[in-house]
């Protein structure tokens, strides 16, 4: 509170001191312009988990549009029974394989990292400290922290599953489902959307909530914030709809921190310029297809900063910054 009215203050001064020195006065506006992210809309923190259509009943009417392209989609297959992960099976039987990987019943992670998991409970999974990295093909490269292979049990609902599962209850850390569910991105959905298209989110008629639809990725992609309710580094029963901001604290600074891969520096950019600068573009989805699984339309808007996350700010577009993505919140 103090430091809110610190800020706002602040901004006063700033104002009053700029009307009369013109110069500075434009970057004074925008100080007094800054918007309280958490200021519309409400949540769900605290409440329990909703019920919700599961995707297996989405996808039985959306089997030819969606199915196709969600079994190789990130998030369709970012945690997988062993089952259904084909492509890993091989790995557990890889030479130099610590033993315990042949007792994971799941896998987590899909590009270049995969963590091995085994179910303990309802909703609960351990998670062992060993690593795959795989290389630019997605094949198997090498292990990481095979020293010693051990499965903790706690870890994985204090610090992981609210990003990497779905529906958790905060108080049990306990998952609904294991995997991304439709949910996570589509919310509760009403099956009256089959004549109505513009009750579900994400549909043709319903992308141009910006703010909204901004607190939907960033529930899962600002990585190093925190719930205030609850500590955990994940929102406390993030529902879609509901303002992130009120319960999520987020460190905006990370936007300009020119030591945070460019990666996760460009979420935390295009964050700040819609829930505290007030900006409508360029947002997430001027930028990604998630079903199309393409960023192609990001060639489209006109350079500005948010470019020079990963391009230089002169010379040909062609030319790209390079980064490796990393973060210490995911131990890779
Ligand atoms: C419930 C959590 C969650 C939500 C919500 C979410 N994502 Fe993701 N996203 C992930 C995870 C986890 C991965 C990495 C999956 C993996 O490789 O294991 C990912 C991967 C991605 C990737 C990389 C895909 C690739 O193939 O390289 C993009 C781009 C992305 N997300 C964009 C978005 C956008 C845009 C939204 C909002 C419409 C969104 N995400 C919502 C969790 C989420
Ligand atoms: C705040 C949400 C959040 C939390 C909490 C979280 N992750 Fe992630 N994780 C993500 C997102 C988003 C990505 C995709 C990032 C990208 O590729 O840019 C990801 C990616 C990963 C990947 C890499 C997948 C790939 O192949 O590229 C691994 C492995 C992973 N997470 C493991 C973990 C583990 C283990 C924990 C708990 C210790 C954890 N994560 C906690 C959001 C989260
Ligand atoms: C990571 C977030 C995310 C998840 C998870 C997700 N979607 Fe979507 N969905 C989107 C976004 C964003 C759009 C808007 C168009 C796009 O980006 O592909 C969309 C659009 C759609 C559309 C309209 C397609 C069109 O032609 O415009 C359908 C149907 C759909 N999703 C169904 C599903 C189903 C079924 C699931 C679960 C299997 C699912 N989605 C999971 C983000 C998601
Ligand atoms: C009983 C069949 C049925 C079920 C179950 C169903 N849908 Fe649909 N869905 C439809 C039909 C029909 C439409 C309208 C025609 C179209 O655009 O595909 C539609 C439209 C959509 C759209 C908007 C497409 C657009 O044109 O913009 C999205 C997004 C979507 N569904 C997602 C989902 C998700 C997510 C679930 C599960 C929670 C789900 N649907 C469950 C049949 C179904
Ligand atoms: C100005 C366009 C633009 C905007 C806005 C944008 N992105 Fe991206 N993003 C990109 C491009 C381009 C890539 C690199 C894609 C590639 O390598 O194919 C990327 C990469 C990613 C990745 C993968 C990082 C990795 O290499 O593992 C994730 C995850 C992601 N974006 C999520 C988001 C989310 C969430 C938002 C909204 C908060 C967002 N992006 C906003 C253009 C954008
Ligand atoms: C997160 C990183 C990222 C951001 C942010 C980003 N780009 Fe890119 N961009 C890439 C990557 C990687 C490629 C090369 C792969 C490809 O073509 O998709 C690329 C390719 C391009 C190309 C094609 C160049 C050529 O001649 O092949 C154009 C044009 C482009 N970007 C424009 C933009 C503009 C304009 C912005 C800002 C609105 C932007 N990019 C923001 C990563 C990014």
């Amino acid at each position: 509170m103090l430091k809110l009215f610190i800020i706002a203050l602040a901004c006063v001064i700033a104002g009053l001191v700029c009307s009369i020195g013109a110069p500075t006065r434009y970057a004074a506006y925008q100080e007094v312009k800054q918007l309280d992210p958490a200021a519309w809309g409400g949540d769900h923190a605290g409440k329990p988990v909703p019920e919700y259509v599961h995707g297996d009943e989405c996808l039985f009417c959306h089997r030819n549009d969606i199915g196709p392209g969600w079994q190789k989609n990130a998030h369709g297959v970012a945690l997988r029974q062993a089952e259904d992960a084909a492509d890993l099976a091989a790995l557990v039987k890889t030479p130099g394989a610590p033993t315990a990987v042949a007792e994971a019943g799941y896998f987590l992670g899909s590009r270049h990292h995969i963590r091995f998991l085994k179910k303990t409970g309802y909703g609960k999974f351990a998670i062992l400290t060993t690593r795959a990295m795989l290389g630019p093909d997605r094949k198997f490269q090498k292990w990481a922290d095979v020293e010693p292979p051990l499965w903790d049990n706690t870890k994985f609902g204090g610090r992981c599953a609210g990003c990497h599962t779905t529906g958790v209850d905060a108080a049990t850390k306990a998952f609904s489902a294991f995997g991304l569910d439709c949910y996570t991105c589509h919310g509760v959905v009403d099956l009256d959307h089959t004549k109505d298209t513009s009750l579900i989110w994400l549909s043709k008629k319903r992308r141009k909530e910006t703010l909204a639809i901004t607190s939907i990725c960033a529930s899962c992609h600002l990585r190093e914030a925190k719930s205030r309710s609850t500590g955990l580094p994940y929102p406390n029963n993030f529902v879609v709809g509901d303002n992130l901001f009120k319960d999520l604290n987020v460190d905006f600074s990370k936007a300009d921190d020119q030591n945070l891969n460019a990666g996760d520096r460009h979420i935390y950019r295009t964050v700040r310029d819609i829930v505290v600068n007030g900006a409508d573009v360029p947002s997430c989805l001027s930028c990604h297809q998630i079903h199309a699984n393409t960023s192609v339309k990001h060639k489209l808007p006109p350079r500005s900063p948010i470019c020079f996350d990963c391009h230089n700010a002169e010379g040909p577009l062609k030319n790209t910054k390079p980064y490796t993505v990393k973060s210490a919140l995911c131990e890779y």
